[in-house]
């Protein structure tokens, strides 16, 4: 069955085999019921109508015996004295005597045949003192009939017959019609169903329709394509993912735009120094001792934020691509940070920066890589360092989460802090808020999303919020180490 249906017996479209499967659904119950019901009404009907015709058969009998035993003559309107109104309009009755023969009947067409002896089924079983009733049903008239036979009892004496028979050409109208009623039934129900499945399909496929559409439109380049989302709960969840997707890879492809003509600009500005500087040394600057200098360290500064930049953006690739491969190992936080601090002791100091620590030695070890941490914590403290004024400090502090395991470290400056609109933006690759500050272009804005990517990839979190007074509270998690 399975098979058939895959093998093409049903149809291909969703709505189509909806429709089916409503139509189905609706039509054969309601069709089987309608069967079921026209056979058990006739049986019923039938069953009352012959058990009516044999009580009146019996009761004729009766009131017939006398008359027959004393040799009188029975009138015919006598015969149809009380049967219920359907038999007494319908029904014809033939009385025989012990002979065989018609000697009274209802019927006006058969009152020629009086006296002579005519075949009507049952009588005969009748004559013999069978009570019979049964459907005649190839009569000479062409419909069925229904009859039933009596014999004529004078005490034990069998002395005549009587049978009554009754046409049943009204019955097979009302059947036919009933027939017509439900067959009408059973299409108007079909009609119905169709249009109702219609419409409930119309709900599927047309949300499906408008995303298959739009999954095209997207897959040609066309990000802005959002579709409705009034739908069915499953086909509107459906269309949020869809549009959270198309938001996202719009924003991807913007990011992307973006990047190229940052990169341009990045790498454009430095190129020009070098060039400049170049030129001039070509054009004779090499031979001033004043100028050679500063000409060649420019250009080795600028060489170098090149080399920066490349890195960074080599390194932003591979973590984003899912290159960053972790060498984890329980380490003690605390050693980093100090190792972290000291690597930027110089830098501070030259600005009249207090670098202060608030580590406690008995902190749990966290599971993560040395060196990655420690690339996080350069890149925290050097944003730091760079926001924090002539005169100002850092802290660094930690703290443990212990029933998430989790340790968090603050880096705290106290620089301006950060402005409302720009904290959405920080961890983009990228975003800059200062941008074009620092002369050589040392801030790349690529910094924050680097560490936002290892700190992702240790399970951890990160996030950034104003102190009170002044200053930014950059803060990321780690998990503890097992155990
Ligand atoms: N400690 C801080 N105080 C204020 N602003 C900060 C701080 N750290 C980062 N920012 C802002 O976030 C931006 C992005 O930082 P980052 O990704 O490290 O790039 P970059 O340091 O190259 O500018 C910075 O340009 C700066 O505007
Ligand atoms: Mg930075």
């Amino acid at each position: 069955m399975n098979k058939i249906l895959r093998g093409g017996l049903a149809p291909r479209s969703i709505r189509a085999r909806l429709i089916v499967t409503y139509l189905v659904l609706i039509v054969v119950p309601l069709g089987l019921l309608g069967w079921f019901m026209l056979q058990t009404l006739d049986h019923i009907y039938l069953a009352r109508l012959l058990d009516d015709m044999n009580v009146e058969a019996s009761l004729m009998a009766e009131s017939v015996a006398d008359d027959i035993a004393a040799g009188r003559t029975i009138a015919a309107e006598d015969l149809l004295s009380h049967p219920p109104p359907p038999l007494r309009a319908q029904a014809r009755v033939f009385l025989f005597d012990k002979d065989g023969q018609l000697i009274a009947t209802s019927d006006t067409a058969s009152r020629s045949l009086l006296g002579q002896r005519i075949i009507e089924y049952g009588v005969s079983a009748a004559l013999a003192g069978r009570s019979t009733r049964g459907i005649e049903e190839n009569s000479t008239a062409g419909v069925p009939i229904a009859y039933a036979a009596q014999p004529v009892l004078n005490g034990d004496q069998i002395i005549g017959a009587i049978h009554m028979d009754y046409s049943l050409t009204d019955i097979q109208t009302a059947q036919r019609e009933l027939r017509y009623e439900i067959i009408i039934v059973v299409i108007a129900a079909w009609l119905i169903a169709s249009l109702i499945g219609l419409r409930l399909t119309r709900g599927i496929t047309a949300p499906l329709a408008r995303l298959s559409t739009a999954a095209a439109d997207i897959a040609s380049g066309d990000f802005a394509h959002r579709v409705p989302e009034d739908a069915p709960t499953e086909l509107a969840a459906l269309a949020r993912s869809f549009n959270q997707m198309a938001e996202a890879l719009q924003k991807a492809e913007q990011a992307r735009q973006a990047t190229f003509a940052n990169i341009a600009h990045d790498v454009r500005t430095p190129l020009g120094s070098i060039r400049a500087a170049a030129e001039a040394l070509a054009a004779g600057a090499v031979d001033q001792p004043d100028l050679r200098p500063r000409l060649l360290n420019g250009l080795i500064e600028h060489a170098q934020y090149l080399g920066r930049l490349t890195d960074d953006l080599l390194r932003l690739a591979a973590y984003e691509g899912g290159g960053l491969v972790l060498r984890r190992i329980a380490v003690d936080a605390a050693r980093l940070i100090e190792q972290a601090c000291q690597g930027v002791e110089a830098k501070a100091s030259a600005n009249s920066v207090m670098l202060a620590r608030n580590v406690s030695a008995s902190l749990p070890r966290v599971w993560a890589d040395p060196d990655r941490v420690l690339e996080i914590l350069f890149n925290l403290l050097d944003n730091a360092l760079r926001h924090t004024p002539t005169g100002g400090q850092i802290r660094v502090s930690v703290e443990a989460d212990a029933p998430r395991r989790l340790l968090w470290i603050h880096i705290c400056d106290s620089g301006p802090g950060i402005a409302t609109e720009a904290a959405p933006h920080l961890f983009e690759r990228y975003w800059r808020g200062d941008y074009r500050r620092s002369g050589a272009g040392v801030n790349m804005g690529l910094g924050l999303s680097i560490v936002r990517e290892i700190v992702k990839a240790h399970g951890g979190a990160i996030a950034v919020v104003n102190l009170p007074g002044a200053g930014a509270d950059f803060h990321f998690s780690l998990p503890f180490a097992p155990g």
